[in-house]
């Protein structure tokens, strides 16, 4: 589709599919609101729906009359198109601090991102009061809407960091691959399996309806490293063929995998990715997550080596029973010799807006 729709229950970019090449652009950007009172923080809110339901529908800027600054940038010519473009915005732990007297109203689990063991953080890449996920069929549509929402927002929120990501079409068929070269998204829950495990839990409170937490890990990837690992050796860490994307006991990228006949881990060993991401036991079926990741590329470091990696963003309706769980039981996993989790966070993604005359965040606010 060229334009997803902007109101509903729940925000898009979600559950909207990427895989397959679609929305193959996207930015993650966090921002800190600068406005002082809950008054500011209304305004805030207003101005985003007002220019996200825009963005996301396209069609032709308003006439600001001679003399002003003109309204849009034309970056997209002057026609603003949807270009297929998402909106995503998520709340930070550090919103519901006392400044805007909304920490009674704090999300059941949000906080700010746990620091994990094999993780090198830096603070300039890491957490916000806001989060933006934009996702669009080309990187200049990306562009012109996060340049559009910072216009708009000056002196409300500043930038703490942003990101772009991009993703591939099927090569040669199916899931797209990341920067390993490995399928990236197979195994991801779909159809009502899906909404069942993203859509907030009991236990939230009734504003807060609607919506799911989001994780963002900035995964650097240590390409130059990888590229001299046997193609054996690659398979084993993730429990896939490169290939087909297909699990080692198996000949096709959907084939399931069967750990159950496969105790020992002869075939595919118990360290693998897909087999610590998630066992496939009755105990772990409710911690499964719905992925959304993108590749990123920063150009070079000081040392000459290519600075790219993977954008991993997840959604889930329980940080603790679902992300947390799954990330423990990676912890120390063989792939993390070639990968470095550097920056992100947790965010809340707020309920969708209703309707034309609703806004974000309007039943926390
Ligand atoms: C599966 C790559 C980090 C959770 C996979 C697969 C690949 C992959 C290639 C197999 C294909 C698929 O089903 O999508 C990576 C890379 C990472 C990374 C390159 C870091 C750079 C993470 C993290 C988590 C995670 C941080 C969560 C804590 C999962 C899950 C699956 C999966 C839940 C599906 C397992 C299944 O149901 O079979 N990942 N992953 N991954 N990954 Fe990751």
């Amino acid at each position: 589709a060229d334009s997803y729709p902007f109101h509903g229950a729940h925000q898009a970019g979600i559950l909207t599919p990427a895989p397959g090449g679609k929305q193959p652009f996207s930015c993650l950007a966090a921002f800190d609101v600068t406005g002082a009172s809950k008054a500011d923080l209304i305004a805030l809110m207003k101005t985003l729906t007002e220019r996200a339901r825009y963005l996301t529908s396209g069609g032709a800027p308003a006439d600001l009359g001679v003399g002003q600054p003109p309204a849009d940038s034309d970056v997209l010519g002057p026609d603003v198109p949807a270009d297929g473009l998402t909106v995503t915005l998520g709340v930070g732990a550090s919103l519901f601090d006392d400044r805007f007297g909304l920490t009674a109203h704090k999300p059941a689990k949000l906080k700010p991102m746990t620091i994990f063991p094999n993780d090198s953080p830096e603070a300039a890449w890491m957490h916000g009061d806001l989060s933006l996920q934009l996702c669009a069929n080309h990187p200049d549509t990306i562009h012109h809407a996060i340049r559009d929402l910072a216009k708009h927002t000056r002196g409300a929120m500043q930038p703490r960091w942003k990101i772009e990501g991009y993703n591939s079409p099927p090569r040669p068929s199916g899931t797209p691959r990341n920067l390993l070269g490995f399928k990236d998204g197979t195994a991801n829950p779909t159809g009502g399996l899906a909404s069942d495990l993203v859509w907030s839990a009991a236990g939230e409170p009734a504003w807060a309806q609607g919506g799911t937490y989001q994780v963002i890990r900035l995964i650097r990837m240590l390409v130059e490293f990888w590229d001299r690992v046997s193609i054996s050796e690659q398979e084993n860490m993730f429990g896939r063929r490169r290939d087909s994307g297909a699990p080692l006991d198996g000949n096709n990228e959907n084939d399931n995998p069967n750990f159950a006949a496969d105790p020992q881990g002869n075939v595919i060993p118990l360290t693998s990715h897909i087999r610590l991401a998630n066992p496939r036991t009755a105990q772990t079926s409710d911690q499964r997550l719905i992925r959304r990741s993108y590749n990123y590329d920063l150009g070079l470091d000081q040392n000459g080596d290519i600075q790219a990696g993977h954008i991993f963003l997840a959604y889930n309706q329980d940080l603790e029973r679902q992300f947390e769980t799954v990330q423990k039981r990676l912890v120390g996993e063989p792939l993390i010799d070639y990968v470095q989790p550097f920056g992100g966070g947790y965010f809340y993604v707020l309920p969708g807006v209703a309707n034309a005359s609703d806004w974000y965040a309007s039943k926390l606010l």
